[in-house]
């Protein structure tokens, strides 16, 4: 096998020649296209199904589509077949190349950008290395954050004698209202300096105006970490339009990587209050790869970035967008009118994403989420999963992927009818 084989990519644009084309040639627009079954299908048909159930829960991580996993297995076999001869010599060029296909794709320069397993080592390595805080200051997190990174905000005030806060967010919000909760944090605790926020929420989808309450943050001095493990891919945007110094991301979810793979961002003038990673240097605070330190790797993992950004575009990140909230859509306007479910997200188009949460009213309980999956999937074949963590209680999270179908949603839309 040789590199440049796979380097180059499997050519996902030349299985879906028009994809990401459709609306420079005036074809349908994203809102049309994502009603567009014949399009989906061709779409779905570079997936593998789940089988023996209508799987619902790809909020975890995202499959590879088929030539992402054969380009993904061929660097496999050729990392295994040269070994150290390639790993020592011309891996370092080729993790470069995917790095910067990374930052090219959301809009920034290669060197605020790092390569990480996943977004908990970008998050923990951010949040241990960071030397800004002491006794006297104070940081803050939200229900909707992620459990861990929620715990490991807590644990950093702790170490340096900070003072942690929680900002609790009702169960269903809109952009003014997200904006309005996190501004008046700011104001009513002038002692901030470090700010977690979330783009998309682990639990309910719900989509955070980050632009808006990180230009408040600024303009306070207050440091904003971004979690965008959920957002990339799911949502398309380019990372400046966050307008935040600080951003971790997953490639393995719905850009479709290999599993392992995430990413650090630091935008150039802000390393200075990161220390480089334990016994790394960066004497004058230009490295954001010095702030992560990946050691042996799977090697093959990384030489499989590119080719899923080439399927991930191919597809089209605005068509995807567009497609993944259709298909919530068809599930959250049946279960608005479900007098018995609660759905949790969004109240306005831009706080929904394409995964959304519900329960039964009145039960929110951690073991009432747990039992509502257990009877989603034995009584109806749709596997889901629960979420913990929001100040109103444990639901059901339901996330489909661009190889779901409308059907898959009408069984859900009968399955909650039937509950
Ligand atoms: C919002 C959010 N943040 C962080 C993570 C952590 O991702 P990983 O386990 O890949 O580091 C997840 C994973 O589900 C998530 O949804």
């Amino acid at each position: 096998m040789k590199r440049r084989s796979f380097l180059s990519g499997v050519a996902a644009s030349a299985l879906l020649p028009k994809a990401g084309l459709l609306l420079a040639e005036g074809g349908p627009s994203t809102t049309e296209l994502a009603r567009d079954e014949t399009f989906w299908a061709k779409v779905a048909a570079r997936y593998d199904r789940t089988d023996g159930i209508v799987n619902l829960e790809h909020g975890y991580w995202g499959k590879m589509a088929r030539p992402v996993q054969e380009a993904y297995l061929s660097a496999t076999r050729m990392v295994n077949q040269q070994n150290s001869y390639y790993a020592r010599r011309e891996f370092d060029k080729d993790a470069l190349a995917a790095r910067d296909r990374i930052a090219g794709a959301l809009g920034v320069n290669g060197d605020e950008m790092a390569i990480t397993r996943n977004a908990s080592e970008a998050m923990h390595n951010l949040l241990r290395q960071h030397r800004g805080l002491g006794s006297g200051d104070a940081v803050l997190y939200a229900d909707v954050d992620y459990p861990n990174f929620k715990a490991t905000v807590a644990w950093l005030a702790e170490a340096r004698g900070a003072r942690s806060i929680e900002l609790k967010i009702p169960s269903r919000a809109d952009q003014d209202m997200l904006f309005t909760l996190y501004r008046d944090a700011l104001d009513a605790n002038p002692d901030l300096k470090v700010m977690l926020v979330t783009h998309v929420s682990n639990q309910h989808g719900l989509v955070l105006p980050v632009a808006r309450i990180a230009a408040e943050a600024k303009k306070r001095g207050v440091d904003v970490i971004c979690d965008s493990a959920q957002s990339w891919g799911l949502l398309d945007y380019r990372l400046p339009e966050l307008g935040v110094d600080w951003a971790v991301f997953n490639l393995h979810k719905w850009i479709g990587a290999p599993v392992g793979t995430g990413a650090l961002y630091m935008r150039r003038g802000s390393l200075e209050k990161v220390a480089p990673y334990p016994a790394m240097k960066d004497p004058e605070n230009t490295s954001t790869e010095a702030r992560v330190h990946l050691a042996t790797t799977n090697f093959a993992a990384i030489l499989a970035i590119p080719d899923a950004l080439d399927f991930h575009l191919s597809v089209g990140a605005a068509n995807k967008e567009a497609r993944l909230r259709y298909l919530r859509s068809l599930w959250t306007a049946e279960a608005l009118r479900m007098k018995h479910i609660e759905v949790l997200g969004g109240l306005d188009e831009p706080s929904w994403s394409g995964l959304a949460s519900f329960r039964r009213v009145g039960e929110s309980s951690r073991q009432d989420a747990i039992d509502l999956q257990l009877q989603m999937e034995r009584e109806f074949g749709i596997f889901t999963v629960a979420r913990h963590g929001l100040a109103s209680g444990s639901c059901v999270r339901i996330t489909p992927q661009v190889f779901n179908t409308p059907a898959d949603m009408k069984k859900l839309v009968s399955a909650l009818q039937a509950l």
